[in-house]
């Protein structure tokens, strides 16, 4: 008998984006995971939506009837894709529809789809019918014959593309060399690293924080997966039919910062875990101490020069420090520690807070003249280089004592 009634929408995991070791319905109690989920992500595709989901059960359901699942994230594309697709799902249950409205981009929803899946390999693919869908039986079949990773490639035997322009192929492939050049072990294990269309082993991204930036999930997986054994299969990328590509120029400034979040990976972790030290937050603080030094600079001008005010010296100095510990003091508060200073809100809370600082950085200046001397004058060091060693010194402190003191964060209960 065919059931008849629509199905429920999936709902969107809102944990971190990581999938789990163990599919969910596996530990409530299912006696048997599925071996494949196949997520196909969507954006205004209601012309195709239908076409692909027939073609690709059609596959399966040769292939392995009853033992997997497709799975449409769709980010709740103003063509209503996400509701026709759920009104396909009692013609066909192996469907499974998620209508995300409050993430969007590629890369994620194919995560939140691997995070509901119930299969043991992981799969995706777009929902354009630009990936002939035959290749996956391919795909699947490198997989079973020990493949981590099984990756549709058009820079292979059997690849292409039907009919780019030189324009195309050319930032295509400069993409992938610039990609070689910034992270090559990660870029070069595959011949398409542009690929989004693969299937990966789940134990092989089990348990791991992915952090995709836009377009390129395959990175991701390369980058923070497990993948020893991969394969690939030629495909010609098919010219779209109906509706039209979502790539903007956008994709590429994504393509870039996800390269450099890539590669950064490891490194700035372990020696924020080493230092630790809050290193964003003390690259903000550097930041705005250095719009400080301007500040100083245009007021002290401002009051000392002859052309100007002519005051004297000393009192503009003070005037000036002063005006770009205040500078200093706003931007501290309302950039580098916001997430702190949002929680003690009020004009009170905020002069006390600009009191400290203003404390702390005096002494810092103290803290300044005193550490010049010693190197300068007892260990004789370059004045310049000295006064250079100085002000990092003292800026490291300010940072420390400012964290510690002026944006602690207080348990109030
Ligand atoms: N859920 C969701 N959210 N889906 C999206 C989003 C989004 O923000 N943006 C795009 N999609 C869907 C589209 O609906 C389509 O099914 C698929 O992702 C690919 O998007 P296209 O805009 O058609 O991309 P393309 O054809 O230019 O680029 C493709 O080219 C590569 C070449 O091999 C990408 O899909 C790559 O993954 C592919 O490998
Ligand atoms: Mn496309």
């Amino acid at each position: 008998m065919q059931d008849t009634l629509i199905h429920p929408l999936v709902p969107v995991p809102s944990s971190s984006l990581r999938i789990p070791r163990e599919p969910s319905g596996f530990l409530a109690g299912d006696e048997c995971p599925l071996y494949f989920s196949l997520v196909v992500p969507t954006y205004n595709e209601s012309k195709n939506v239908h076409a692909i989901v027939h073609l690709l059960t059609g596959l399966l359901d040769e292939a392995m009837p009853g033992n997997y699942e497709l799975i449409i994230v769709d980010d709740d594309s103003p063509d209503q894709t996400w509701k026709i697709a759920q009104e396909m799902t009692p013609d066909y249950p192996a469907l499974r529809v998620m209508r995300r409205q409050y993430e969007r981009g590629l890369s994620t929803a194919v995560i939140r789809g691997w995070q509901v899946a119930e299969g043991q390999v992981l799969g995706v693919i777009d929902g354009d019918l630009q990936h002939p869908p035959e290749v996956l039986l391919k795909l699947l079949d490198a997989i079973q014959r020990g493949a981590d990773l099984a990756v549709a490639s058009r820079h292979v035997e059997g690849g292409g593309v039907s009919d780019w322009g030189f324009t195309r192929r050319f930032l295509s492939r400069g993409a992938q060399l610039l990609g070689l050049i910034i992270l090559p072990n990660v870029v070069g294990r595959v011949s398409d690293p542009m690929s989004g269309y693969f299937m990966v082993r789940r134990s092989a991204i089990a348990e791991r924080d992915l952090n995709p930036k836009g377009y390129k999930i395959l990175l991701e997986v390369l980058g923070r997966g497990e993948v020893e054994q991969v394969a690939e299969v030629g495909y010609v990328f098919q010219e779209r039919q109906e509706g039209e590509s979502k790539v903007t120029w956008k994709q590429y400034v994504d393509y870039l910062h996800h390269l450099a979040r890539l590669r950064s990976r490891g490194r700035v972790a372990r020696l924020k875990k080493r230092l630790k030290v809050p290193l964003t937050r003390f690259a903000q603080f550097g930041l705005v101490g250095l719009s400080g030094v301007f500040v100083d600079m245009v007021i002290f001008y401002l009051l000392s020069d002859p052309m100007t005010l002519g005051l004297g010296l000393t009192r503009s100095k003070i005037l000036a420090a002063e005006a770009a510990i205040i500078n200093n003091f706003l931007w501290n508060d309302t950039w580098t520690f916001r997430d702190i200073s949002s929680k003690q809100k009020g004009w009170k809370q905020r002069l006390k807070r600009f009191l400290k600082f203003n404390t702390i950085c005096l002494m810092g200046l103290i803290l300044n003249v005193l550490i010049l001397n010693i190197l300068f004058n007892v260990l004789g060091i370059n004045r310049y280089l000295a006064n250079l060693i100085a002000i990092a010194l003292v800026t490291f402190w300010n940072f420390w004592i400012n964290l510690k003191l002026s944006w602690r964060v207080t348990q109030v209960k």
